[in-house]
């Protein structure tokens, strides 16, 4: 009977050796990924930086309207490039985190946009994010 128990217990922390083992090999192959892919260079790629043309006005086309698109709730209108930048307190061009449309995008200035929607995906909010750190460009 103990001898049972104890084969049992030792195949169990066996097979939880195995997963951990298992979590820990595939877990450092990621990072290894990682660290080739990036090569230890966080500047962006270029080819990878989002555009206002690629990226933003399809997002706040899709996302913001019709509320900062064909109308300005709030006094803001998404609907242009030059409308879009107007305000430096909204876009603060290379301060994302100076930006209140990040913060509101975040959440950390109440009510989060979209108003009444699901939030933006964190890829969605990074873009934005990257955009304007990289001097909210008409690009
Ligand atoms: C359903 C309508 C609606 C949608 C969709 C919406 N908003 Fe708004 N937004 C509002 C209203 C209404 C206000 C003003 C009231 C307030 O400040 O709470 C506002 C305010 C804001 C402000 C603050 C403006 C200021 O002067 O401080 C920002 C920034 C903003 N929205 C960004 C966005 C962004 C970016 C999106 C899309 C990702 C979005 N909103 C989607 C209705 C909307």
């Amino acid at each position: 009977m103990l001898f049972t128990h104890l084969r049992k217990s030792s195949f169990k922390s066996g097979l939880l050796f195995m997963l951990l083992s298992f979590a820990l090999f595939t877990n450092g192959c990621f990072d290894l990924g990682e660290k080739v892919a990036t090569n230890g260079d966080n500047s962006m790629d270029p080819e990878e930086a989002p555009t206002w043309s690629n990226d933003i006005a399809p997002l706040f086309a899709e996302r913001c309207s019709p509320c900062h698109i064909s109308r300005s709730d709030g006094g803001l209108n998404l609907s242009t490039y030059e409308n879009a930048t107007s305000d430096e307190q909204i876009i603060d061009p290379g301060n994302a985190d100076n930006s209140v449309l990040v913060d509101r995008i975040k959440g950390t200035i109440t009510p989060r946009m979209p108003l009444g929607g699901d939030p933006l995906s964190a890829e969605q909010i990074q873009n934005i994010r990257d955009w304007i750190d990289n001097g909210a460009k008409d690009d």
